[in-house]
């Protein structure tokens, strides 16, 4: 559920009317919502009351200070994958001590900075930076705690570039070997090893995928605390899937996801860590478009919108589908014609939508891209020289801009020439 609905004939972010953050603010734009924030987050909180429990948001999905300082006002922890997400996620006041530091590529710099300002965990994905964190921290004289991110070899059967729990993907360690990386872990200097971590994949529409891999963690918890290793989390990665059309979809809810959790890890006396990015934020979020040219082909009609592929890049990118809607409700039973919705960009891949069945629209309309709070602006790029497009935030009846677009000035400043220029 979210709170974009039509009210009076307009889309609506909860009381305040999308048409209206667009003549305030212009086309294109996001618009989050903060009651949508909420409610999702916690979702997940009260499905997973019973058991101690800390619900990280990951910030990859939608990185504004904004965004995240209402998740960690709620209480939310954080999952980051660099320095500028961990930066990000202090700005927004949330404490080191809610802070788990994901990714594969952690450097050297980053782990220091981590150190030093204050972290919950690590979760580490190789060997080799097991020994850098160990030197770093050593070299600190501190101690890091870590889990090892295990790679439980299940298919998460969702897109092939966000699956990530197959062992022919880059992530994390091989089940096989835990073991053994877990005792050495435990013998080198400056670590303490807390936990385990999984992540199998993102946009997950069915809960087998997980209840295999967290089936596997809660043997290997066993396993390990036979081995002497103190497993106090278990850190259960993001993934689970949204509907991204209105009709045929039905991922599981979080209710059902936090059954499943008790059931299968409810029992080993850990704290459960979750990482949802997506649910959180992704049907908190829409982006608002301005038709451009309505524009005739051979056999097939175009809506050129003033959004491309650089502001919202997941069709191009993933074939993703997202439901577009006019600002404007239609009328009930108006017929609908099928045309290519597509942003100015000088490339085919920017295109959003194949003969999509849409109501008449023409230049100058507003349309709205829902399921676009994550994924969306933390994804976006200047190609074609198109400023960065602005985020909204709306509470009631309330709206903020909570990042403004930059001027041409600004972006232009960014460049320099060399002095031999
Ligand atoms: N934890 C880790 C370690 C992750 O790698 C991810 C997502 C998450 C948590 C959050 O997963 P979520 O709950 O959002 O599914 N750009 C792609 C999605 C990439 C996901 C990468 N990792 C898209 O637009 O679909």
């Amino acid at each position: 559920m979210d709170h974009f609905l039509y009210r009076d004939g307009e889309l609506h972010a909860e009381d305040v009317s999308l048409r209206d953050i667009a003549q305030a603010v212009g086309t294109p734009f996001y618009c989050y919502s903060t009651a949508t924030l909420t409610r999702h987050y916690q979702l997940f909180a009260e499905a997973l009351a019973p058991l101690p429990h800390l619900v990280c948001f990951a910030v990859k999905a939608n990185s504004n200070v904004a965004v995240l300082k209402h998740l960690g006002d709620l209480g939310a922890g954080m999952d980051v994958v660099s320095l500028g997400e961990y930066l990000r996620a202090r700005a927004a006041g949330v404490p080191g001590e809610r802070i788990v530091f994901s990714g594969v590529g952690k450097t050297r710099a980053e782990m220091r900075a981590a150190l030093e300002g204050g972290i919950r965990q690590f979760n580490v994905e190789s060997e080799p930076e097991l020994e850098a964190l160990s030197e770093v921290a050593d070299s600190l004289g501190a101690t890091a705690p870590i889990t090892l991110r295990v790679n439980p070899d299940v298919d998460a059967r969702t897109h092939e570039k966000i699956a990530t729990g197959r062992k022919e993907d880059k992530f994390g360690v091989p089940l096989a070997r835990a073991r053994e990386i877990y005792a050495r872990a435990a013998r080198l200097p400056g670590l303490r090893v807390v936990g385990i971590d999984m992540h199998i994949g993102s946009q997950l529409t069915d809960l087998a995928p997980f209840e295999a891999a967290y089936t596997r963690m809660a043997d290997l918890t066993r396993l390990l605390r036979a081995d002497g290793h103190e497993i106090e989390r278990l850190d259960l990665g993001g993934g689970l899937g949204i509907p991204y059309t209105r009709s045929n979809e039905a991922p599981p809810l979080p209710t059902d996801y936090g059954a499943m959790v008790r059931r299968v890890l409810g029992d080993l006396d850990c704290e459960i860590e979750i990482e949802p990015g997506r649910l959180i934020a992704g049907n908190a979020g829409v982006l608002v478009a301005q038709v451009i040219y309505r524009k005739e082909g051979e056999g097939r009609d175009f809506l050129i919108l003033d959004a491309a592929m650089n502001d919202l890049i997941r069709p191009a990118m993933y074939g993703a589908h997202h439901d577009i809607v006019p600002l404007t409700e239609p009328e009930p039973g108006v017929a609908l014609a099928p045309v290519d919705i597509v942003g100015p960009v000088c490339e085919t891949g920017d295109t959003f939508a194949r003969q999509r069945p849409m109501p008449p629209l023409a230049a100058g309309d507003l349309v709205a891209f829902r399921s676009a709070g994550a994924y969306g602006a933390v994804m976006a790029s200047e190609y074609n020289t198109r400023p960065l497009i602005p985020e909204v935030l709306v509470k009631g009846d309330h709206f903020a801009v909570i990042r403004a677009r930059p001027t041409f000035d600004e972006i232009l400043a960014r460049d320099t020439l060399p002095p031999w220029m």
